[in-house]
């Protein structure tokens, strides 16, 4: 018998010896110590011995379990210890690392060329107006000299709503809007920038686009002013060597109407593919306000004329910056957007 007590000692230490977590200490107190461990089975076994064994054994008992308890309480110490040691290690903050900036996004390259026009222009007095994305037929055509069954609506197919509202295909409904918030015949000279829409789509239209329409109206103004003003605006957005000639065009809303170009950008005039080889590049449109568009606004073209244009931000966008599909300003690109941080 008390061999076999010695037995199950030795056993229990040696297990012991191999636990590896606090866990592991945990089981074998179960195993070794618990209701069904061998040493119960013993003690429950004890009123099958004579009366001269039964202390003596009681007392091995007692002695194991108290031996068993203590290095089953020291090694389950030990082993929590380094398990929190070992938690604590892992978990270590380094507070010498540097910090991990956040990114910091900047402005599309559209943003910042609108932002460039209208500066320029709001140096020479002009004010900013806005108006609707979603027009109505009368504003985007007829106010500007567009009657329904006028041929020239061919050019701008866009996206009706109904009979009466469109996404609007220009800024010019923004001219009859601003003469028509004034007084009739109070001077005006405003840019009005925002989105138009169109049914186009290859590399250089978009469904959507942006465009900044300019409005001056005043006793005496003339095509001189126009081509003044835009002369001073294409050389402080693209250079002061850049030479503007005016072309004969067509435009319901203006009369006479003229195409404005630069010299080429890219060739420097020589010609070059981007050019076609002629050395110059459309840039926008533009012409003397039609009498029509003044009377329907309540302006008197006999006191009062004026210069209008239009042009495409995009365009310029890419021009200034030689970019040769338009769809990259809108594909969200990364690699594309970052340089022009
Ligand atoms: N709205 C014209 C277009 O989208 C551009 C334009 C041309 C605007 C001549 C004007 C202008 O104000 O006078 O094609």
């Amino acid at each position: 018998m008390e061999e076999k007590l010695l037995a199950i000692k030795a056993a229990a230490l040696a297990e012991l010896g191999l636990a590896a977590d606090p866990e592991a200490v945990k089981e074998l107190r179960v195993k070794y110590l618990g209701k069904k461990s061998p040493m119960t089975e013993i003690l429950r076994g004890m009123g099958k011995l004579s009366p001269e064994e039964r202390p003596k054994i009681g007392q091995i008992v007692n002695l194991i379990k108290a031996e068993l308890t203590a290095a089953m309480n020291a090694k389950g110490e030990e082993l929590e210890e380094k398990a929190l040691a070992a938690k604590l290690a892992e978990e270590k903050v380094d507070i010498t690392l540097p910090g991990r900036a956040p990114v910091r996004g900047h402005l599309h390259p559209l943003t910042l060329t609108m932002r460039e026009i209208k500066k320029i222009f709001m140096r020479m007095g002009f004010d900013v107006m806005e108006g609707p994305e979603i027009e109505n037929d009368y504003y985007n055509f007829e106010a500007l000299n567009l009657p329904k069954d006028h041929p020239a609506r061919d050019m701008q197919d866009t996206f009706y709503i109904t009979e009466e509202y469109l996404l609007r295909t220009q800024t010019s409904p923004i001219q009859a809007r601003t003469m028509q918030a004034r007084e009739p015949n109070t001077p005006i000279r405003m840019i009005a920038p925002g989105t138009v829409y169109r049914c186009d789509y290859d590399a250089t239209h978009s469904p959507m686009f942006h465009q900044v329409e300019g409005l001056v109206i005043d006793k005496n103004i003339s095509l001189a002013d126009l081509k003044g003003t835009l002369e001073l605006f294409l050389k402080e957005m693209f250079g002061s060597s850049v030479k503007v000639r005016l072309r004969p065009s067509f435009f319901p809303f203006t009369e006479p109407s003229a195409e404005v170009d630069i010299s080429c950008v890219i060739c420097g005039g020589k010609g070059c593919r981007v050019c076609k080889n002629s050395g110059w590049l459309e840039i926008l449109g533009s012409g003397m306000v039609h009498p029509n568009v003044l009377t329907m606004s309540g302006y008197d073209p006999s006191q009062m004329t004026g210069f209008a244009f239009g042009m495409g931000v995009e365009r310029i966008a890419m021009l200034k910056y030689g970019i040769d599909d338009l769809r990259l300003f809108f594909e969200n690109d990364l690699r594309f957007l970052k340089q022009f941080n």
